[in-house]
């Protein structure tokens, strides 16, 4: 008896421990012999814990399988793959997965994510291998061509990131992975690091080939503790097994790689205070330029991505740049591993060529509002992005087609609220994010964002509200156009599209 329990955190929060151990103890108490393997998550987070069942055919799932439920599904015969009313017959055939374009979460779910050997036999490596064998400004040319733009939110083409890091001069260069995953709505850096650790590995090692970096780091962020032991155990064994270190895979080319933990704040997300904080100093915004690409860590030549931009790599290079290409619209290239969250049926990962429709994701996927009142507004983003109303669901998930509506899809988290939504507060609520995190250094933004809760206050209260409308619209210009960094520069935009969209709901209240 072979079954697939997920170790992904949102599964051992639904229970997915006490189930693997319900499991194990049924099969021991019923004779069985049962190896039970710890996957990812297959992103369907409605039927954690999920189980799956080794048929001679293919696998078999069940879900959400409780630790109460297991004897009775032993009772049923579930060690075969027989009938049971939570039996959700095989994954690829669920309609949520099967209509997914799975390339970076390819092996997400499915293998052991510590496992080198499960990882080389679905296709790992194979990218590292590839690149192994070609001159380092070839990489880079492969990641260009294949249209990969960065997975953090703001999409500046990877390939010529890493050509600006190939081409400065240095004794030194460094490749950092952001994994400071931090918009509200977002998970899935978590569960690429939890599920697939590998993958990760593999792509920031290419990096370090591609631009001639040795020595990489994962900035991670502390509140993910299950991606923390999953990447340290699959680097260790990544070294066991020669991928990692001196002489990769005696190619006499190295790549050493450490995770490095984060202290909980928001502004270390932005790649200058992040390199600060993997520095050792406190966290706050540098002036660009220069760019790290030019002068990063310890002033060095530094590629710093995301998780799900690293993670994107091996399969660029192992099936070539026009292959990734092929998936998408318009400059929008490839795949983006969406996450839908908040008021929906159906919460998860949907990974998905560029091109699906919000309406397509939040009722095709997502199977609509989870109270079942109808869906009034989307934030796409984060907690900075804007808020969207229904007349602009059809709008497809393409970097270009959100900006031209004044949004942005960020590191695409969708969050979703139906009609009990009280949008003064979800205003109120941005500028009082920036105000708890804003990490200090202009003023605007450290100052501003207070204000503007002020401000707002007044609105809802009926004081002098045509005066603090137009101070309103003052203070967010002034955010937008003077703040260093983005987390000033954004905050504008949740309270302006709530206005814009919802201005009912600024009505006076007592
Ligand atoms: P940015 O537009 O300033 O920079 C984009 C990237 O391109 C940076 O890495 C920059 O160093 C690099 N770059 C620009 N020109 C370059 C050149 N010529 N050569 C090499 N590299 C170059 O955007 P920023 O401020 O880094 O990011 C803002 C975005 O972050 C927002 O749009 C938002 O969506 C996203 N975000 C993501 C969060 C998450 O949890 N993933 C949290 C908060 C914001
Ligand atoms: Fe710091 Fe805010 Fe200025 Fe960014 S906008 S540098 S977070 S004070």
């Amino acid at each position: 008896l072979k079954v697939y329990v997920s170790r992904d955190a949102t599964a051992l929060a639904l229970g997915a421990d006490a189930t693997a151990n319900a499991i194990a103890a049924e099969a021991r108490a019923r004779g069985l012999a049962a190896e039970i393997v710890r996957t990812g998550s297959r992103g369907m987070f409605w039927v954690e814990p999920l189980v799956e069942i080794a048929t001679p055919a293919r696998r078999v799932a069940y879900g959400p399988v409780r630790a109460t439920d297991v004897p009775a599904l032993f009772d049923a015969g579930f060690a075969t793959g027989s009938a049971h009313a939570l039996k959700l017959g095989a994954v690829d055939e669920i309609p949520f997965f099967s209509k997914q374009d799975r390339l970076t979460f390819a092996r997400v779910g499915i293998t052991d994510p510590l496992s080198v050997a499960d990882y080389v036999a679905q296709g790992g490596f194979r990218g590292l291998a590839q690149a192994l064998s070609m001159a380092p400004a070839n990489i880079v040319a492969a990641v260009t061509d294949s249209g990969l733009r960065g997975r953090g939110g703001a999409a500046f083409p990877t390939g010529i990131k890493w050509k600006t890091v190939h081409d400065t001069d240095a004794m030194q260069k460094y490749i950092v992975c952001n994994a400071d995953e931090g918009d509200s709505g977002t998970f899935s850096d978590r569960m690429l690091m939890e599920g697939d650790p590998l993958c990760l590995i593999e792509g920031m090692t290419i990096a370090g080939l591609a631009v001639g970096a040795t020595q990489g780091y994962i900035y991670l962020r502390s509140e993910y503790p299950h991606a923390h032991r999953a990447l340290d155990a699959a680097i260790a064994n990544a070294y066991a097994a020669g991928y990692l270190g001196a002489d990769i895979r005696n190619s006499a080319r190295r790549f050493d790689l450490e995770v490095r933990l984060g202290a909980g704040a928001y502004i270390c997300g932005e790649e200058t205070s992040l390199l600060d904080s993997l520095e050792g100093k406190r966290g706050q915004v540098r002036f660009k330029p220069p760019l790290p690409a030019v002068k990063g860590l310890f002033g060095q030549p530094t590629v710093i991505n995301n998780v799900i931009s690293f993670a994107s790599v091996p399969i660029i290079l192992d099936k070539g740049a026009a292959f990734y290409r092929d998936y998408g619209i318009g400059r929008s290239r490839g795949t983006l591993p969406i996450q839908l969250a908040g008021n929906l049926k159906h919460t998860g990962l949907v990974e998905s060529a560029f091109g699906v429709t919000l309406r397509e994701l939040l009722y095709d996927y997502g199977g609509g509002s989870y109270s079942g009142r109808p869906i009034r507004t989307v934030q796409v983003g984060g907690p900075l992005g804007a808020y969207l109303p229904e007349s602009q669901f059809d709008t497809p998930i393409d970097y270009e087609a959100f900006a031209a509506i004044g949004a942005m899809l960020g590191h695409g988290g969708i969050v979703a609220f139906d009609d009990s939504v009280d949008m003064f507060e979800q205003a109120r609520y941005a500028m009082e994010f920036c105000a708890v995190e804003s990490c200090g250094k202009c003023t605007p933004c450290r100052i501003g964002s207070t204000r503007g809760v002020e401000v707002l206050d007044r609105i809802r209260a009926g004081i002098e509200r045509d005066k603090n409308f137009a101070l309103l619209k003052d203070l967010c210009e002034t955010l937008r156009f003077g703040s260093l960094c983005a987390l000033g520069g954004l905050t504008p935009d949740p309270v302006r599209s709530a206005l814009e969209h919802f201005p009912e709901d600024f009505a006076v209240r007592a």
